[in-house]
Formats: structure tokens, sequence, C-alpha cells
């Protein structure tokens, strides 16, 4: 059991678990995009470790970029996003991969398509590490899933509680 700031968390996902879903992503995505121009952008500050490790595993050579949003307080979502980090790249005629860390209300993604679409974009795909169906209220479609979860709070492999927890190399969940 861990403590951070003022909850306890337990271990959910050990750090080998975490390491067979990005492998297996990352061959999955490889080989999807294999011949096209990829433009991979991860989603801060969540993403940091599962881009850098996805794009490790990968043959092809894809571009890679980051957007910032802030949507979450604490341990629930605020349902407002806010911009903090904006799209840089041209888009035009590129196969965008949006990769986040957790998709829980889908409230970030669907600020993300909004600001994607009409960029000129040949495709834009959603990869994404963990998954909470229960929460989700979106229909945008998650081309890529590493593991649906329950509708449990977590942290580590870049995921925060209050800022803190990110460098946890295994998943951990709040204290039941
Ligand atoms: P959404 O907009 O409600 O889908 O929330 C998306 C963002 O909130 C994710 O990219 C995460 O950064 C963060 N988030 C969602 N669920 C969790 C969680 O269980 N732990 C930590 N951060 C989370
Ligand atoms: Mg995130």
């Amino acid at each position: 059991m861990i403590q951070i700031g003022d909850k306890q968390f337990v271990e959910y996902l050990t750090a080998d678990q975490l390491e067979s879903y990005v492998i297996s992503l990352s061959m999955q995505i490889d080989k999807d995009y294999k011949g096209k121009d990829l433009l991979i952008l991860g989603i801060l500050n969540g993403s940091f470790l599962f881009v850098a490790d996805l794009v490790k595993y990968m043959t092809i050579d894809p571009e890679i970029s980051f957007l910032k949003f802030a949507s979450y307080e604490g341990t629930s979502s605020t349902g407002n996003v806010k911009d903090l980090i904006g799209i840089n790249e041209d888009l035009t005629g590129k196969h965008v991969l949006i990769v986040e860390d957790i998709v829980d209300s889908g409230t970030t993604l669907a600020h993300i398509m909004s600001l994607l679409k009409d960029k000129g974009a040949a495709s834009i795909q959603i990869a994404t590490l963990f998954f909470k169906p229960e929460a989700y209220k979106q229909d945008i479609e998650l081309r890529y899933i590493g593991k649906e979860i329950p509708n449990l709070f977590v942290v580590g492999y870049g995921m925060d509680y209050q800022s803190k927890g990110r460098n946890l190399t295994g998943l951990y969940q709040l204290k039941p």
C-alpha cells in the first residue's frame, strides 16, 4: 500500500503487466501505419511515459508531438477543458494518432476531436492505454485500447493524484 497526499492506494497492475499492454498496442499500431505518414499526438501530462514506451517498440518513424489540456481536479473530471498547449503542427495529409493515458468521461477527447477536425488530416484515430467504459459519455470510437478497467481512480505510469504518483512504475487504485 502507498500513501499519496491524503489517500491510500493499492497495486492494481504490475509494471510487467503494463509493459505487455504497451508492447501489444505498439505492435498493432506499427503494423497498421506501415508506409503511412504518422503523427503521434500525446496528451500531456498523463501520457508522457506511455508515449515514450509505445514508440520505443515501433519500427516505423512517426512524428511525435504533444498537446496539453486540463480537465481533471482531484479524483473526478470537472467537465471543463482548458487548452494549455495547442496544435503547432501542420496536419495536412497526415495520419494522426491521439495518444491518451486513460479515457474517463471522454470530455477531453471530444474537445481534442473538435480542435483537430477541418485541419486536413488524412485520418484521426485514438489510442488509449486505459478505458473506463462505465464512465464514458461520448460516442467517439477508440481504435486502440490497452485495457478496459472499471470505474476506479488510478495513479502511476504517468497518471497522478494531485500532481503526484506519476513516476510509479505500476498502476495503483484508490484503496476501496
Ligand atoms: P475525461 O476528459 O473525463 O475523459 O478525462 C481524461 C483525463 O483525465 C485523462 O487524460 C487523465 O489525464 C485524467 N484521468 C481520468 N481518469 C483518471 C484516473 O483514474 N486517474 C488519474 N487521472 C485520470
Ligand atoms: Mg490525460
